[in-house]
This record gives C-alpha cells, sequence and structure tokens, in this order.
C-alpha cells in the first residue's frame, strides 16, 4: 500500500510538471485528486485495513494528498501569472497615447504673424501701458478735453468712487493710438512701429462687439511720407496675411489725430470682390482707420511743426482674425470656451 501511494505521487509530481496549461493542471487534480481517482480510493478503502495499517497509511495518504494539493496549487498559481504577463505585455511598436499639450490662443496666432509680416517689411514693435493717462490717451493726440471727438468712444474712467465718472486724468485706453506721442518722445524719424495692445470700450456687447478688444497701431514718419506709401504697405500686409492678392481703398472720414484722415476698406477676402454675402455684396470690407499724422500730434510729441509727414493706422486683432478663420462672434475669443480655442 505503501509503494502504491508512492508511485502515485511520482506519477502526479512528474504530470504536475509537466503541465503547460491552467487545463492540464485541472486535469492532473482531477485524475490524482478527484473523486474517482486512485488515491481517493485508497482513502475510500481505510476502513477496510487493520487497526495498525490504518495509522500508518492513514497518516502518509492525507499527507501525500495535502502535499499533491500544495503542488497543484502553486503549479496553477504559476501559470496563471505567466498568463497575466501576457496580458501586460507591452508592445513597444503600438502607436502611443497622445499627450495634450498647449497650444496658442488663436488671437495669440494672429499677433504673430501680424508682428511677423510688418517686421520683414522693417517695423519695430512698440508697446504702451492698458491704463493710460488721460493725456496720452486723448490731450496728446489732439482730442483735448471739450473736443468732440472724444465723445466717439465709450471710455472706462478710472476713479476711486465712479468708474463711468469723466474726467479723472486716468483711463482703460480707448485705442492704442495714444502710443504714437509715447513713442516720439522718445525717438526721431524715420521710423516705422507697429503697436499690438489690448483696448477697452464701455459698450454694450453683441457678436461684433466687445468691451476689450485688441488693435493695431502702425505710424510711420520720415520726410515725405505719403498716402501713397499707406497703400502700398497695406496691400502688401494684407495680401501676405490672407494669402491672397488683396486691394485696399481709402474713404474720407474724420479722426482728430489724423488730417486728412481715412477709413480704408479692403477687397473682399470671401469672393475676391465680386460681391457675396460676406461683404454685403460690396466687393469690400471696412478694416480701420488711417490718416496723415496732425501736425499738432507731432507738435505734442516735442517735434518741429511742418518738418514730418506721416501716416497712422489703426485696425482691430479680432476682426482680421474672425476673417481669417471664419469667426461668427468677436465673444468667443474671451469666452474661455475650450471647444472653440482647441480648434486652433
Ligand atoms: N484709433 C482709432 C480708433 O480706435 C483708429 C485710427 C488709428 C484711426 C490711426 C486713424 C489712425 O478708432
Amino acid at each position: 500500500m505503501k509503494d502504491k501511494i508512492q508511485q502515485i505521487k511520482e506519477d502526479a509530481v512528474s504530470k504536475i510538471e509537466a503541465s503547460k496549461t491552467i487545463e492540464d493542471i485541472e486535469n492532473v487534480r482531477i485524475a490524482y485528486l478527484g473523486k474517482k481517482s486512485a488515491f481517493n480510493e485508497i482513502l475510500k478503502g481505510l476502513k477496510d485495513l487493520s487497526p495498525e495499517e490504518k495509522k500508518e497509511i492513514g497518516p502518509l495518504a492525507n499527507q501525500t494528498k495535502k502535499e499533491l494539493q500544495h503542488l497543484i496549487d502553486d503549479k496553477k498559481m504559476a501559470l496563471e501569472s505567466v498568463i497575466d504577463e501576457k496580458k501586460e505585455w507591452i508592445d513597444v511598436t503600438a502607436p502611443g497615447t497622445k499627450h495634450a499639450h498647449g497650444h496658442l490662443h488663436p488671437l495669440s496666432i494672429v499677433q504673430r504673424d501680424i508682428e511677423n509680416i510688418f517686421n520683414s517689411m522693417g517695423f519695430e514693435i512698440a508697446d504702451g501701458p492698458d491704463i493710460e493717462s488721460e493725456s496720452y490717451n486723448f490731450d496728446a493726440i489732439n482730442m483735448p478735453d471739450d473736443h468732440p471727438g472724444r465723445d466717439m468712444q465709450d471710455t472706462f474712467w478710472i476713479s476711486r468712487e465712479d468708474g463711468r465718472k469723466k474726467g479723472t486724468g486716468t483711463v482703460m485706453r480707448t485705442q492704442t493710438s495714444g502710443v504714437q506721442v509715447r513713442y516720439m518722445e522718445k525717438h526721431k524719424p524715420p521710423f516705422r512701429i507697429i503697436v499690438p495692445g489690448r483696448v477697452f470700450r464701455n459698450e454694450a456687447t453683441d457678436a461684433s462687439h466687445e468691451h476689450t478688444f485688441h488693435q493695431f497701431e502702425a505710424l510711420v514718419v520720415g520726410d515725405d511720407v505719403s498716402v501713397a506709401n499707406f497703400l502700398y504697405i497695406a496691400e502688401t500686409f494684407f495680401s501676405e496675411f490672407f494669402g491672397q492678392e488683396i486691394k485696399a481703398r481709402l474713404r474720407p472720414s474724420y479722426f482728430p489725430f489724423v488730417e486728412p484722415g481715412f477709413e480704408f476698406d479692403i477687397s473682399c477676402t470671401n469672393c475676391g470682390g465680386k460681391g457675396c454675402s460676406t461683404c454685403s455684396q460690396t466687393g469690400w470690407i471696412e478694416v480701420g482707420g488711417a490718416g496723415m499724422v496732425h501736425q499738432n500730434v507731432f507738435e505734442a510729441a516735442g517735434y518741429e511743426k511742418d518738418k514730418y509727414q506721416g501716416f497712422a493706422w489703426g485696425f482691430g486683432l479680432e476682426r482680421l482674425a474672425m476673417m481669417k478663420y471664419k469667426i461668427n462672434d468677436i465673444r468667443l475669443f474671451h469666452s474661455g470656451d475650450v471647444r472653440f480655442t482647441r480648434q486652433f
């Protein structure tokens, strides 16, 4: 009987070792420890043995059974872990998951594009403060206190008591034009600059008006700068910016700091000037204000009167971005909605 148990054990151990799958090991368990196994027969037959034999065979059979059970469990675990390893196998050639990385806001993209184009035409970039003195924002550019031109721009006045109160001396700048004088006080002609900047207007908002937006001021001053120079620069800039040939046209208009003053239009970027719904069938789109710098502005900057000529030009950054990317609501830019900004 002892030999038989030993024999079964040896067989079982070699089969356990040879098992390669969970199924194999399960078959070994059924064959050697299952109800119908030879081993079970021995255990069942214990009752028929003599007391001495029982004493000897009983513990041996139980001990062997336990050992086999352990070996089977261990082997099963080992096989399972191999399978798990397989599941976690890393295929280094598989395409990875993309990391989300940051990107520029559409206004930053457009601002950089504009700056690059003007840089390539020899323009420098100048800067001024968002919170501006009343004198730079208005007085110095020929808009003194009683000038009706001030009414053209609804202003946020900075005051300790009431933000709407006029004449506090400090404003949220309504235009980048004030930087003209700031720059000219420190530099002598000839020069070409652009001034990108955030501006503020105390206005109700709608799809084409925001209280906070961005302007680009261009200022070119020298001995004989002319309107023709302005037209050439404008057409070159817009053609480059939109990647198609653009024509510009001027219409007489009024801004206190220029004389003569113009509003200027560019040929419709959608239909090329034939007439479509974007340009209300006119073939032209209004983009900004411009004109020859008023001699009073040169004087305010400390230049000798009638010595220099120059043109100034202002346009809205949001408006250009809207035309370029076909965006129909200016409020989207500052909405903070990532579904919008992620598209750029
Ligand atoms: N500053 C003017 C505005 O905000 C635009 C402008 C700039 C007009 C330069 C003429 C010359 O409306």
